[in-house]
This record gives C-alpha cells, structure tokens and sequence, in this order.
C-alpha cells in the first residue's frame, strides 16, 4: 500500500458504497481498479463516476469458454458465477464509450478456478484470454494489463500427474507458459505485450502453514492369543486349531494363499457360530470374548504372512484384513474446524509424524478426531499418486507427546473450519526464519476458550456460572454437597472456561 503503482484490484460483488470507495480511493492517489464481473455494475460505476467527478480504473472479468473439468471447474464457462459474456463485454464497451470513460478500461481478468491439474486448461485460457485482449485494444481500449487470475496449483501427493491431489507442471512450467502464450498472442498482431498480473492464493500460502495435532491414545482390536482355559467350548478349541493352522504355514509361499484363504474363512464361520451361540444363551460373555480374541488373533497371523506375496496375488478379502487389524489413533483436534476440506471434498494433505524420524514406524494407523462425528476421521493418505487408508505411525510411549503434522494447509482451512460441537480456534503460532539460519516466534495468536466459543453460540458464560452458584448452594443446603466439594466444583467449571475447547492432559 506505500507503492504509488501499486494495483488494488477490487473484484467480487460492488454495491454503490463499494464503487465510490474504489474512486475515493483513487482520488487519494492509489491505483484501484475495479473489476467488472456483472453486466449491472456497469451503470453503477459510470453514475458513481459522474457524481464523484472522478473515474476508477476500470478492468473487465470475462466468462471464457474454455472447458475445465477439475473440482473447481465451474469457476469458469458460459455458467460459471462472475464474468461477463463476449456478448456483455461487447455491450460495456459501448456503454463506457458513451460516457467518455473508455480511457479508463485498462485491465482484462479471467480465472479459470482453483487447483488447475493439468497445464493444458490453463493454456487454452490464455489463449482465448490473449486474443479478447487484442481486440479490446482494437476496440480502443488503452489496456496495459492482463490478469489471469488464480489456480496456480499444488503437488500435494509430489506425483506430478494431472490429478487432483497434483499438478502435471512446476511454478516455472506456469511462468513460462503464462508469458510465452501472451507474448505471442501480441507480437503476432503487433500489439503491446501488457503487464501481468497473477492472484495466486493458493500456491502462496499453502506452504507456510502446517498445523500440528498431538495423539492422545489409540485403540487396537484384541488380537494376542488368549491363554487356554480348563474347559474349552468346541467353537474355541475350532478357533485355537486354525490359529495353529495358519502359524504352520511358511511365510513366503504363493501357492499357499488358497490355503490362507481357506482358514480365514474357516475362522469366520467360528466367529459366526459362536455370535448365534451367544444369542442363543449356550455361551457365556468370557467365551464369546475369547472367540473374538482368536479370530482377531487368525487375522493377525494371517496378515503376517501376507508382506512376501505379490499383492495382486492377494484376495480383497485378505487385502482388507490390514486395515481392520490397523489402530485408531486418537487426535487432538477436530477435522471440521481445522481440516474441513479433508472431509468435504477429500483433499488430500500430507501427513506424517513430526519427530521420531529416525525411528521405523512399526504401525499402521488412522486417526480419529475429538468431535462425536463418525465423520470426523482422517483416514486418506497420500501414496504416490495413489490414496492409502493407513498411515505408518509409531507406538506411542507412555508419558511422550506423539505430534503428527498436516503439511501445506494453506489458509483456506482456518477461515472455513466451524464450530461443529462447539470446537473453537486452535493456538497458531506465526514463526519466521533468521538470516542467521535459526528461527523466531513472530506472533502467537491465542486459541478460543470455551468461554469464548459459549459466547459465540448465544450463550453466556457468567449466567452459565451463576446458575452453577445457587444450585451448590442449594445442595449445600440439602446435605448433600460439602462446601469444599462446591468449592472444587466451581473452581474446575471457572477454569475450564478460561481453558482450551481440546484436551489439555
Ligand atoms: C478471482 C479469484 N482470484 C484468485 C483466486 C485464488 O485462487 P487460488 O487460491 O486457486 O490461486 C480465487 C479463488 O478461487 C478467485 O476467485
């Protein structure tokens, strides 16, 4: 903003106060430029010219053809949101003819939509978008500028394949592209090769922000083969013939997977029968218990067995059984306000722990998050162009932090999370690197406390405590609350509405 030649670019929907900000600002000596995205914004703008005495720079959003069909594709095409038709741009031209500010229209704009995958559609754009440029020059226009917009895309998965998780080109394939396409679109019509400008959002900030979540426990199915009893019902001692079944077979061999196939299935009758035996009443809780225990113990040794064998060699059916035997890690965080696009659209994040790297992850795992949503799981991995369920993960140790990251967030995460129940804002740190190659913490922005978040739902955190007060005091009263535990109980509520909306211990 201390740059006199510095473009604002003033996109979006403009309501009157909008347009005469844009010319006010001007008058102050900025170089606003208001972007003309719908056909009635027009008029608003001469009229707000006439009245102010002064005119914005003006630009023109145009509606390109060109076809995009990635996730946010609809950003451009006769449907997409903003941007004017050629039939429209034709039309302001006259309009801004007429009222002498023609002189003013010096930038075009398109945006083909976020994330575009493969170059191809951004070349097609540029090309569409650098003869429209033409023939506004040629309409009389000065022109000087073209803006292409946003959609600079990132490798999220590093597969550099035209995915949607990744890009088939570099930041300098996009450059080269960007000024080799318009570069000849101009000097093949003898036209002054305008300044470009790019609004890159997401290729900017995704890189400088990581959030960092720590795990607070993980379950496992019971799959250690429990110890043998005096008197063993048919279904186990079944159980325990095929867990000794599968140990028996040698781990590498492929002409041995029908065999492994043969006894999982066995084991899933076994499991079956003693589910029906259970309803029935003919066992009892510690023997269906047991059953479990052993069919996950079948599954367990089956998997072992599995790593040396062509995995296109390997039934769905076994293949899953991976994934069924992998632990739940227990996240401190919640997916809708912290990763919501992981949930809504499955964007892919990397995601990795954060130290014990020179330690081999000796589990497979998937994380799920603190809100009562089965949805709220991050269970998509990145994979080299490919999407796995489970992540390699350590053990967790008792009384050690297991801090996990999700890299390249950027900042469309934070704005979109919610307060889905009631999870508010987590600490963010903002740190930058020294020039002498240490770092520092620039800023630390606090995260919501439940007060906080109480607040923002219509609640009121002093009546909530209020409310608390007389019913101690009434159950002091009754004999059934000592005024040391009311004391304790008040405490605990005060404190923890000054606190964190995760878990702190
Ligand atoms: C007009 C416009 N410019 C730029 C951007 C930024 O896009 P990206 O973050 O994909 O670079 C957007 C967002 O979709 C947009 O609508």
């Amino acid at each position: 903003m201390n740059d006199p030649k510095a473009l604002l670019i003033c996109n979006g929907y403009k309501d009157k106060r909008y347009i005469e900000t844009i010319i006010l600002a001007r008058k102050l000596g900025k170089q606003p430029v208001v972007v003309i995205e719908q056909a009635d914004e027009v008029e608003r703008i001469i009229s707000a010219s006439k009245e102010l005495g002064a005119a914005p720079l003006i630009g023109i959003r145009a509606k390109l053809s060109t076809n995009n069909s990635g996730r946010w594709g609809k950003s451009i095409g006769e449907k997409s949101k903003f941007g004017l038709s050629i039939p429209e741009i034709l039309t302001t031209i006259d309009q801004l003819t007429n009222s002498n500010l023609l002189k003013e229209l010096k930038l075009l704009h398109f945006h083909v939509g976020s994330q575009i995958n493969d170059i191809a559609i951004l070349k097609d754009a540029l090309q569409e978008a650098g003869q429209i440029y033409i023939e506004l020059v040629r309409l009389g226009a000065p022109m000087g500028f073209l803006d292409v917009g946003g959609g600079l895309g990132v490798d999220y998965d590093g597969s550099r394949t035209a995915t949607t998780a990744s890009t088939n080109y570099s930041l300098q394939n996009y450059a080269n592209d960007v000024v080799a396409t318009i570069q000849e679109c101009c000097e093949s019509k003898n036209i002054e090769c305008p300044t470009l400008i790019s609004e890159s959002g997401r290729a900017i900030a995704s890189h400088f922000s990581i959030l960092i979540f720590n795990i607070l426990g993980k379950s496992l199915v019971p799959s250690e083969n429990p110890l043998p009893q005096e008197k063993e019902c048919l279904i186990i001692k079944n159980l325990r013939a095929t867990l000794k079944l599968i140990k028996s077979i040698p781990q590498t061999s492929e002409s041995d997977i029908s065999k492994l196939q043969e006894t999982w299935n066995d084991a899933l009758k076994f499991k079956e029968d003693s589910l029906v035996a259970f309803r029935l009443g003919y066992i009892n809780l510690l023997e269906r218990g047991t059953a479990e225990q052993l069919t996950w113990a079948c599954a367990k040794a089956l998997v072992e067995r599995l790593p040396n064998i062509d995995t296109s060699l390997i039934p769905k059916e076994l293949k899953t059984l991976s994934y069924n035997l992998a632990g739940t890690y227990y996240a401190n965080l919640s997916i809708f306000r912290s990763a919501p696009d992981t949930w809504a659209i499955d964007q892919l994040f990397p995601i990795m722990p954060i130290h014990r790297l020179n330690e081999k992850p000796t589990h497979l795992g998937d994380f799920a998050d603190l809100t009562c949503d089965s949805d709220g799981k991050l269970s998509q991995f990145i994979d080299n162009g490919q999407v796995k369920p489970l992540l390699e993960l350590h053990d967790l140790k008792d009384n050690e932090d297991y801090l996990i990251g999700m890299f390249l967030s950027g900042a469309y995460q934070e704005v979109m999370g919610n307060l889905h129940n009631l999870f508010g804002s987590t600490n963010a740190v903002h740190v930058r690197l020294t020039n002498e190659g240490g770092y520092k913490v620039e800023h630390v922005v606090r995260e919501d406390t439940k007060a906080d978040v109480l607040k923002a739902t219509e609640h009121n955190p002093d009546q909530l405590l209020e409310r608390l007060r007389i019913a101690s005091e009434s159950a002091i009263q009754k004999g059934t609350l000592r005024i040391k535990d009311a004391q304790k109980l008040m405490e605990h509520i005060e404190i923890s509405l000054r606190n964190s909306t995760y878990l702190q211990e």
